[in-house]
């Protein structure tokens, strides 16, 4: 049975390493050597990311790949996505070159407005709360000026600061709401900081404010963060072509483009299938999320929160045909940086977003979205033709060999064998068994 641990932080790695692979592995000099395995050979890396977070042991790579031939507003991108499962590069790719010779992707910001609270309670007269917030805005704008100072000289800062009333759904609750354009900065800390500014202003200023009584002098502060909810940072991306151009025969382009369609609407009103439907999309958004260093955890929240904005949680994709032009189109919330956080310190986010051409925070929210889309694309494709698992095996297959202990010289073999055969777990080990008892 193990024990708690005092001060795990303050020991040194080989102590906290030594102190895990002893207390919950089976084999630590084994276990000791797996996470010594993963170390950067640089230590001056190996430092930079021992200390990104707390407790760090080693590290926990991802494949970094490329996707290319992305034609975006006219203009060729290669995007690079972070992400382990195998078919999510090959079908953004494929979609990529598909809507390549078909005018590409096209796409627009609908909305960049970010959002975060002051949460608290106030127990008195509402109407007297409006005017004390009347008097309290500049003051609030006032509170923070040396923290917007950089942001507006940029043309961001604060947008608007409003008093909302939530006491019909708990006693007692009231909101200060506000919105910010923080440019090509996710922003988190810019607004965390402006938020614990304002509480600390509305908690002064109640305390002062004549016409309050002494309970509604001591209003109380629940609590001040941003919201990863942005349904007005909204990127839109759009391909669109003749229907005779989805297939080389004009008949099953038709009947493409009707199963296409047919598959977009089923996961527009049925949940279950909206949410695996969404799940593809996010496949190829956080690949590219994380490859350039954003937060992805921000992304999924808010993304799936915008999915069920209607009261009912539905396909972030639409697809239409409007006489004889095929139009598939996504609208995601996005709130993205390509400054500040990790971009410049971590080099291969560095480097990622040098391979975009140091996109604006908008330009990557549109990338985004474009990975996003085609990702959807392909995933759509196959399941209305040829089904997901022929593509999706083949490239598992590879992981499949390794993890059965093939040859390189078995893998070949299977590989070129496989081109021509369906890839099931069975099928895969009767054949490399074949392989090995001949
Ligand atoms: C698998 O990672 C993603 C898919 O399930 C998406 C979809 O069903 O649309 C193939």
């Amino acid at each position: 049975m193990n024990t708690p641990v005092e001060g795990f932080s303050k020991r040194s790695k080989a102590e906290k390493i030594n102190w895990i692979a002893e207390h919950y592995t089976k084999d630590p000099k084994a276990s000791k050597a797996i996470l010594e395995q993963y170390w950067n050979t640089n230590p001056k890396m190996q430092k930079l990311h021992d200390e990104f977070i707390e407790n760090t042991l080693t590290n926990y790579y991802l494949p970094f790949a490329i996707a290319p031939n992305f034609l975006i507003n006219e203009k060729l991108y290669a995007i690079p996505m972070a992400i382990e499962e195998s078919s999510v590069v090959a079908a953004a790719s494929k979609a990529a070159k598909f809507w390549l010779t078909r005018g590409g992707f096209k796409t627009e910001i609908l909305g960049t407005e970010k959002v975060g609270q002051v949460h608290f309670m106030y127990r008195g007269n509402y109407q007297a709360l409006q005017s004390f917030f009347e008097e309290l805005k500049p003051k609030l704008h006032k509170s923070v000026s040396s923290i917007t100072k950089n942001m507006e000289k940029r043309g961001g800062g604060i947008r608007k600061i409003e008093l909302r009333n939530l006491s019909d759904q708990m006693e007692g609750y009231y909101q200060l709401h506000c919105t910010f354009e923080t440019l090509d900065a996710m922003g988190a800390n810019f607004i965390n900081s402006c938020l614990e500014q304002f509480a600390k202003t509305l908690k002064e200023q109640a305390q002062q404010y004549d016409a309050f009584s002494e309970d509604e002098k001591n209003l109380e502060v629940v609590m001040s963060i941003l919201s990863n909810y942005v349904p007005n940072c909204l990127a839109r991306a759009e391909v669109s072509c003749p229907v005779s151009q989805l297939d080389a025969d004009p008949t099953l382009a038709k009947e493409f483009a009707n199963k296409f369609i047919r598959a977009i609407n089923i996961a527009n009103l049925e949940p279950h299938r909206a949410v695996t439907h969404n799940k593809g999309i996010m496949n190829g958004v956080d690949a590219v999320v994380l490859a350039t260093g954003n937060d992805f955890r921000a992304v999924e929240a808010g993304v799936h929160a915008y999915a069920a904005k209607d009261g009912r949680y539905s396909s972030l994709t639409h697809a239409t045909v409007e006489g004889d032009t095929f139009k598939f189109w996504i609208e995601i919330p996005l709130a993205l940086g390509t400054v500040g956080g990790l971009t410049t310190l971590h080099p291969l986010v560095k480097l990622a977003l040098e391979i975009l051409q140091n996109p604006s925070a908008k330009a990557l929210m549109e990338i985004v979205a474009v990975a996003g889309l085609a990702q959807n694309f392909a995933a759509v494709r196959s399941l209305v033709t040829t089904g997901i698992q022929k593509g999706h095996m083949k490239m598992h297959l590879l992981n499949m060999l390794n993890q059965m202990g093939a040859t390189e010289v078995e893998k070949q073999q299977l590989v070129e064998y496989f081109k021509h055969h369906v890839v099931t777990n069975a099928s895969v080990k009767e054949a490399l068994e074949k392989i090995q008892s001949q």
